[in-house]
């Protein structure tokens, strides 16, 4: 275990920021000429998210653009990372321009300048254009063109005022949960169709990042990968085994492509129905998606996993470890996902330990030296509400961000070239499959009314941004 200092300082021109994606805040579903993503048609599907919530009206960030511009200027956010809706722009995914669409983006990106904040877009989260899903969605390589289509299309019209753009987020969670298990939208539970996805989505990096590079005078192009750092759960082979397949179904499966144009090989001995497997690569293509290594890395973590072999599940169980075979994460069997069962977790279940994002960084670093990182996602899930003097307080969320930003600066610390954290999220806002229940924001956001009340981490993060620095040590 190497030993980490807390430096107090962040180093200079460390980006602090937040982040946010246009479905879960924009609102206006059916306004401005937008035409419906999956999103719209899965979450109006019943029994797909919790209490049948949407993202019809969301956060109304459309509506109150200008309102949301100001409170981004009063936090002193450096970066606001936030991203297109896809069918705002192409209403049907592909052919026809919508001007309103792009008139609303180029009002956030002038917004965002006139006050000094970077903006940071990203091309894809999650909300596909429903006018591509019919012609087959991501399962389809036509997709991966038209994702091309879009991104020459941004380029063109932002380049001179955006240079860092992220191509995708975490195409993890978009495959595995949309495509394999049905948790998001468009609502598959097929290994077959996980699989094409898997792969089309790094061709479709490709696709936008090439767009870009020929659209844009020097882009910086990165893409978002949700990760989080491994840990085998027992002392046996067996389990140092899974562990090390796990992060290779997690990370190494997206990132070694990326990279360096290569699967990890023991994922396709592991299953046959997985990408290399179930031939849905063609000649050339591994070569076509390394060509576009990204020039930065943006990492969304949360929290860290633990795993066993399924022959170590019972035990580790006599340990109070917790978790059932049969339940990974996706194909195969052979790495089982356990927690203490005493261990201290966040509404959303997941555990709070924040060595597990300098573990990360130090991890990816260590893989990649001259990749320089960006933590684009990490924050606090709680049930927040307003108290009788209308103020928001969420000391909890307090103490995981401060906790996560000094494991953060270990990092750094111990060499890491990490350049930004972008806290998720700037507004409470629409939580997937799990609704408006679970609050990241640390604006308090009024549903019913859409009113803003900045929450106890907002005045804390400001803090931070202001002397770049924070207090080590808990609580
Ligand atoms: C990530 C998503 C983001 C948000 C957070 C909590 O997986 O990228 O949109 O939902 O989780």
């Amino acid at each position: 275990m190497p030993e980490f200092s807390t430096p107090t300082h962040f180093p200079e021109g460390f980006l602090w920021g937040v982040s946010t994606a246009a479905y879960q805040i924009e609102g206006a579903a059916a306004e401005g000429g937008r035409g419906p993503s999956i999103w719209d048609t899965f979450s109006h599907e019943p029994g797909r998210v919790r209490h049948g919530d949407t993202g019809d009206v969301a956060t109304d960030h459309y509506h109150r653009l200008n309102e949301d511009l100001d409170l981004l200027s009063a936090l002193g956010a450096k970066v606001y990372r936030f991203s297109f809706s896809w069918s705002r722009v192409l209403p049907a995914g592909r052919g026809d321009v919508n001007e309103e669409g792009l008139v609303f983006y180029d009002r956030l990106i002038e917004g965002l300048l006139d006050r000094g904040i970077i903006p940071i877009p990203t091309l894809y989260h999650w909300d596909l254009p429903q006018g591509l899903e019919d012609e087959g969605g991501w399962e389809s390589r036509s997709t991966v063109e038209a994702f091309g289509e879009f991104a020459a299309i941004m380029g063109a019209r932002y380049g001179d005022r955006v240079s860092m753009w992220t191509t995708i987020n975490e195409p993890w969670v978009l495959t595995y949960l949309g495509y394999a298990l049905g948790l998001h939208a468009p609502g598959k539970a097929s290994v077959d169709s996980a699989a094409r996805v898997h792969h089309n989505i790094l061709l479709a990096h490709a696709s936008g990042a090439a767009a870009l590079r020929s659209t844009v005078t020097n882009p910086s192009i990165g893409i978002a990968l949700n990760m989080s750092e491994i840990y085998p759960a027992a002392d046996t082979e067996a389990t140092r085994g899974a562990a090390a397949l796990a992060f290779d179904q997690l990370v190494s499966s997206f990132l070694a492509p990326l990279m360096g144009g290569k699967y990890p090989t023991g994922l396709a001995e592991y299953s046959a129905q997985w990408v290399e497997g179930a031939g849905v690569v063609e000649d050339g293509d591994l070569a076509t998606i390394a060509a576009q290594r990204p020039d930065w890395l943006s990492i969304n973590e949360y929290h860290p996993r633990y795993v066993v072999a399924p022959e170590d599940l019972d035990a580790v169980r006599v340990d109070g470890w917790v978790g059932e075979a049969g339940t990974p994460f996706t194909i195969g069997q052979r790495f089982v996902d356990v927690t203490r069962g005493s261990a201290p977790k966040t509404i959303m279940g997941w555990i709070l330990e924040p060595q597990g994002l300098r573990d990360i960084l130090v991890r990816i670093s260590g893989l990649y030296p001259n990749l320089p990182l960006y933590i684009s996602e990490n924050g606090y899930a709680g049930a927040d509400f307003l108290d009788q003097n209308g103020a928001a307080n969420d000391p909890e969320r307090v103490d995981y961000l401060r906790d996560h930003i000094t494991a953060a600066g270990e990092a750094i610390a111990a060499g890491v070239d990490l350049r930004g954290y972008f806290l998720w999220s700037f507004l409470d806002n629409f939580e997937w499959a799990e609704g408006y229940m679970t609050r990241f924001g640390i604006v308090y956001v009024d549903y019913p009314t859409g009113l803003r009340t900045p929450k106890t981490s907002f005045a804390w993060y400001r803090g931070v941004i202001a002397s770049n620095a924070v207090s080590g040590g808990p609580s």
